[in-house]
């Protein structure tokens, strides 16, 4: 019992009436299926809700290295980088990063919610150090809730473009243009519930033009797109942001860009310097996934058919899946009940689809989320598609 239960029960049950109260429901994995075992019946699901779009988190190689490596040199990296923690393992796979993404260098982090939340800050700060003025921070309205912290830790306020909205930045730009200090331009080059993607190139053309530093966060297109799944940005970001924790199968995050950035970054992002560091486990599935990860082209093509043949199905019977172009297509439903309610019926049917409500996504615009991964064939991703519309009942 604490001081504070009575506010907290409070708070949940508004949520509750607003349909947008969250709980933890346990799985079990096994065979590529996924088991409930909260409600006993061991009914199994096909996974379509989770971010392990090329199966990685189930490779032998990662499975083999991690076990390996925490074998050899033990579970916990026991401090953080900038005290004792830094082991030769890290600085092989930050070098081996750095190469994938075609840059420098690039830092790891234990996640990249820490990653965004703490570099944003650190980013800002060198506005105010160098400039005297607070940094300009340009972002797409639709950015994760990650790089929306971050500015809020900063005490910075964004100056937000309506999504993938480049002339509307454009005129941001040229309306801020002669207020001093740096500027900043972040967004996701595949935007994590939308499922569609940033024009990289042309952001980079505004960037130069208005003299911005470019973030791209590439969470959801490291090891999916782009040649050899390195993502949308290589060659033109001035910081990429990616995670390990989605399509590489494992856990952390990096920071690629200039051998400046990432010395900056060791010196000056909270969550890098008062945070202990990746152990080796981790690091050896790291280490792995860059192995296999460009290997994997025949898997990137086939979920690239895959998600346009369920897309088709579903325009098909007049449903929206937004702007997707990618692995991660949304199934727009609106209210947050019916989105619910969609859910359930869908792991009836044998797939685990989860609902995503406000306030992960603007109000009215409850969706399913459908993450394909490369496992699934032709048969699966028709019986998901009519088992979608059956559901929904077709036109969203
Ligand atoms: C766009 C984006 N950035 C950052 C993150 C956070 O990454 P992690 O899950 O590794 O903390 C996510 C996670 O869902 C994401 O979708």
């Amino acid at each position: 019992m604490s001081l504070l239960d009575s506010h907290f029960t409070a708070a949940l049950t508004q949520r509750e009436a607003a349909g947008t109260r969250r709980s933890l429901r346990p799985v079990v994995r096994q065979d590529g299926m996924i088991v409930r075992d909260g409600n006993g019946d061991g009914r199994r699901m096909l996974d379509v809700s989770s971010n392990d779009y090329l199966g990685l988190a189930d490779h032998p190689l990662l499975r083999e290295r991690a076990a390996d490596w925490a074998l050899r040199f033990g579970t916990g990296a026991r401090a953080s980088r900038l005290v004792s923690g830094t082991l030769d393992l890290h600085r092989q796979v930050e070098t081996k990063m750095a190469a994938f993404k075609g840059c420098e260098d690039a830092i790891l982090f234990a996640s990249g919610w820490q990653a965004n939340a703490s570099v944003m800050p650190a980013l800002c700060a060198l506005s105010v150090a160098r400039t005297g003025a607070p940094m300009l921070v340009f972002s797409d309205r639709l950015n994760h809730a990650s790089l929306h912290h971050g500015c809020a830790a900063a005490g910075v306020r964004q100056i937000r473009f309506r999504h993938n909205d480049l002339s509307h930045l454009e005129s941001l730009l040229a309306r801020e243009a002669e207020k001093p200090g740096l500027r900043m331009i972040v967004t996701e080059s595949v935007f994590s519930m939308d499922g569609d993607r940033a024009d990289i190139p042309a952001l980079r053309a505004l960037a130069d033009r208005a003299g911005a530093f470019l973030y791209v966060d590439e969470a959801h297109a490291t090891g999916v797109l782009g040649p050899k799944g390195r993502g949308l940005s290589c060659g033109m970001a001035d910081l990429t942001m990616g995670t390990c924790s989605k399509a590489l199968g494992g856990m952390g995050a990096y920071i690629a860009g200039s051998k400046p950035l990432c010395d900056y970054l060791a010196n000056h992002a909270s969550g890098f310097i008062y945070s202990t560091a990746l152990p080796p486990a981790v690091l050896g599935a790291i280490d792995a996934a860059l192995d296999v990860v460009p290997n994997l082209d025949e898997e990137r093509a086939r979920l690239i058919e895959q998600a346009e043949r369920l897309r088709t199905m579903l325009h098909g019977a007049g449903l929206s899946t937004a702007d997707s172009t990618t692995q991660i297509v949304p199934v727009l439903i609106g209210e947050s009940e019916r989105a619910m309610a969609v859910a359930a019926g869908l792991e009836d049917a044998g797939f685990l689809t989860v609902a995503i409500r406000p306030p992960t996504v603007p109000p009215g615009t409850a969706r399913l989320r459908l993450a394909l991964h490369a496992g699934l064939n032709d048969a699966s991703i028709d019986r998901l598609g009519q088992a979608v519309i059956a559901q929904t009942g077709g036109a969203s």
